[in-house]
């Protein structure tokens, strides 16, 4: 099992490689670099006792290599991290000697660009023995591992001395979503057997809590030591929450899909105020900010039936217009819309390409 890799000649700090540094790539390194920057700042003079502690990974990586294609992408990254030039260094096509100097590489091109990156040569090998987080949605650790395997395979073949054949990195997938971009995002992380040591596991939590929230799905073995863990150390361990693997594709339906479900909510109220005559820019601030409120009151405790019942007068508006919802099967149509996602996304994962949606439902009544 690999833990953080550690390399002689080198200090405590770890480099990060960033294959396919586009928005999302751009977005969990501007949440890195800000939070480096207030780490090695004046520290606040009071804490909120109530908020944990943050535990903070003994390694962060502090030196970064942005990997793009094209002049415009570099030119993009650093207008994007102008702030942060001295820690972070773009590159173009030089994918494997970036992965050669980093201790851990985040994989954040498309997915289908990975299997030209992964089978460069050369990658395979210089992967070996490093943490690699991919966020490629839809992309399995198993195919991520097979494509590299693949490309050791075809390396040591034209290996003289027989070397080679296989490589030895740790893979973990991680579900990032789309308020990532405002470090607002939900992102899930996916645990492969064996578990991550803790130090490892620490330091990818730690890197996607820079973008949003976090929820790290594990395997049941891992579940209960993740239970024995929390139940002996800090309080900010314990705020992770584990669920079990078989959960990633409801969660990717939640998560990656649920933006979208919500917007057309929103939509729709924005287009009922509308045709009640509020002017659209007025409508669209009012429902984003009573859906953003509403989420609010519900991360910070609120049950949404209660909140509901709460708001619903006898006899009042809104009890009148939550039936209409209910009438129209609003509660079945979009738990539906979850749930077939949800197994689009499995579908997904099995190799199953186009066309998964569009034949799912034919024959049936
Ligand atoms: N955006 C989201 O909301 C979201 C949410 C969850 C997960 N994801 C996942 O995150 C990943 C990235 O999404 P994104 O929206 O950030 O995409 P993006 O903006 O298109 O970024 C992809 C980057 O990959 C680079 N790239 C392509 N081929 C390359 C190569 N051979 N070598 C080095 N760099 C290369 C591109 O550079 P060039 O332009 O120069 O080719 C581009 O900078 C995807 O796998 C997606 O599934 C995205």
């Amino acid at each position: 099992m690999l833990a953080l890799p550690s390399r002689p000649n080198e200090g405590e700090d770890l480099t990060m490689a960033v294959l396919g540094c586009g928005n999302m790539g751009i977005a969990i390194l501007s949440g890195i670099l800000s939070s480096i920057s207030a780490l090695s700042g004046p520290k606040p003079l009071q804490t909120d006792p109530s908020q944990p502690a943050e535990e903070i990974p003994s390694r962060l990586p502090t030196k970064f290599i942005a990997c793009v294609r094209r002049p415009e992408s570099a030119k993009k990254v650093k207008k994007a991290l102008w702030q942060h030039t001295s820690f972070v260094k773009v590159v173009q096509n030089e994918n494997v000697a970036a992965v050669s100097r980093s201790d851990v590489v985040l994989l954040s091109c498309k997915p289908s660009h990975i299997q030209s990156i992964l089978a460069q040569p050369g990658m395979a090998e210089a992967m070996e023995g490093k943490l690699l987080i991919s966020i490629a949605a839809g992309v399995t650790v198993e195919h991520i591992r097979a494509t590299l395997h693949e490309a050791a395979v075809a390396a040591a073949k034209g290996d003289v001395n027989g070397a080679g054949g296989d490589c030895d990195c740790r893979i973990v997938r991680a579900l990032p979503n789309t308020a990532s971009l405002i470090r607002e995002g939900m992102t899930v992380i996916a645990d492969s057997e064996p578990a991550l040591p803790p130090q490892t596991n620490a330091l990818v939590t730690w890197i996607f809590r820079r973008i949003g929230d976090v929820v790290v799905s594990l395997a049941l073995g891992s579940l209960l030591i993740a239970a024995w863990k929390s139940y002996r150390t800090p309080l900010a361990y314990r705020m992770t929450q584990y669920l079990p693997t078989h959960q990633m594709d409801a969660s990717t339906a939640l998560i990656g899909s649920g933006p979208a479900f919500f917007s057309l909510v929103l939509e729709a109220a924005i287009d009922g105020a509308v045709a009640m005559g509020l002017p659209r820019a007025h409508a669209t601030r009012m429902a984003a900010q009573s859906m953003h409120g509403t989420a609010s009151l519900v991360l910070d405790g609120e049950h949404p039936a209660l909140l509901r019942d709460k708001v619903s007068t006898p006899g009042g508006c809104t009890i009148g217009g939550l039936l209409v919802l209910e009438e129209g099967g609003v509660r079945g149509t979009v738990s539906r819309a979850v749930r077939e996602a949800a197994c689009v996304a499995a579908e997904l994962g099995r190799g199953k390409g186009a066309g998964v949606n569009g034949t799912r439902f034919v024959g049936r009544p």
